[in-house]
């Protein structure tokens, strides 16, 4: 659980202004690097076996015993292990989102975030001076040992949470049987399109490296006869035609409006009549939380930092779809994941 201050916390540095604020977010840099740290030591995948006293823990993963208790007495005082009795057991929210991977693979997550953190933040400053980065966000992700996958199995966890309610929220007509989904990476949304419309085959557009985990995924969903893997640079390659349904998930966030203008253009062009697109990413908007909206501008930052992307608001998407001249566009926010939101709308 993330560090919430109490009542009188809340007073002392919200209300009155009376204690620096700001520790709280140098609070949840050390949270995280404590997470990270029991991510890379194996802690949770041990402690699931069975609850351990430090001690017990140090040795079956060969640590330092002292090091073992700061670190278990760290994940304790932010909610992620208790202690009973001397022993340590994971919590159910360390059980639920760091545990098991079918909901979000927060393991993949940190690996990722580490490796963001450690090389690409640092440049912050100097990318925000000069608009320049001095590196490429994707060649980053395919020359760092196991950085793809990781980063892929990420959004892979996502896709799992969000998929179920996507693939109702889309309503791909029954009778729909070719999807296209562009920069699909880890392919686990075209997995449950497939698995929910037993009709539809799925071509899944992305870089080889990304393509990687979606040959694994694809070939675990016994899906290999109906997904396609194009190996390509959506800017430079063909589309093709006359498909029923065009994903562009976490997609848009990586350009600015100009391009993603463009991005639209090309789905216009290569939909049926009466065919669907759909566009799922993190979007702004007046009816979340004060959280929720923070967390969309923080990522909005770094999509600008990694990639010279962004977020963009519900109307300003609204108005994208509007002015490619697709109609009927719905709007839906999506409670498994506060703050992504799915945007259908019909050629
Ligand atoms: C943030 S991931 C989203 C993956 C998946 N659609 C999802 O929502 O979980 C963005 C994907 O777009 C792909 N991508 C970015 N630029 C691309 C390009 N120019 N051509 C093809 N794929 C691209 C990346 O490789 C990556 O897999």
């Amino acid at each position: 659980m993330p560090i919430q201050p109490n009542f009188l916390e809340r007073t002392a540095f919200f209300s009155l202004n009376a204690a620096p604020a700001p520790m709280l977010d140098l609070a949840g840099a050390l949270a995280f690097r404590t997470l990270s740290t029991a991510v890379h030591l194996n802690l949770f995948a041990t402690l699931a076996e069975r609850p351990f006293t430090p001690a017990e823990l140090a040795q079956h993963l060969n640590l330092h015993e002292r090091g073992t208790h700061r670190l278990l007495e760290a994940l304790a005082a932010i909610g992620y292990v208790a202690e009973r009795n001397g022993r340590y057991h994971n919590t159910s929210i360390t059980e639920k989102w760091f545990l098991d991977n079918k909901m979000m693979d927060m393991t993949a997550a940190m690996t990722s975030f580490d490796n963001f953190f450690q090389e690409l933040w640092p440049h912050a400053p100097e990318v925000v001076r000069s608009g320049k980065r001095p590196f490429d966000f994707y060649q980053f992700t395919a020359t760092t040992p196991g950085l793809s996958d990781a980063h892929q199995r990420m959004m892979q966890g996502n896709a799992n949470l969000v998929g179920p309610a996507i693939v109702k929220k889309m309503g791909l007509s029954p009778t729909a049987n070719r999807l296209l989904d562009v920069g699909g990476g880890h392919g686990q949304f075209t997995i449950h399109f497939c698995q929910a419309h037993r009709q539809l085959s799925a071509t899944i557009m992305d870089s080889e490296i990304a393509l990687e985990t979606a040959r694994q995924n694809v070939t675990v969903a016994e899906l290999d006869d109906r997904v396609d893997l194009y190996a390509a640079d959506l800017w430079q390659a063909e589309w093709g035609s006359a498909w029923d349904g065009i994903l562009l998930f976490n997609l848009l966030h990586h350009y600015d409006l100009e391009t993603n203008q463009k991005l639209l253009q090309k789905a216009h062009a290569a939909l049926k009549p009466g065919a669907k697109v759909a566009i799922f990413d993190q979007v702004a908007s007046k009816a979340f939380g004060s959280a929720t909206n923070a967390i969309i501008k923080l990522v909005g930052l770094m999509y600008y930092l990694f990639a010279d992307g962004r977020t963009f608001t519900r109307n300003e998407l609204t108005n994208l779809l509007n002015d490619t001249n697709f109609r009927n566009i719905q709007f839906h926010p999506l409670r498994q994941a506060p703050g992504s939101s799915l945007l259908v709308a019909e050629k």
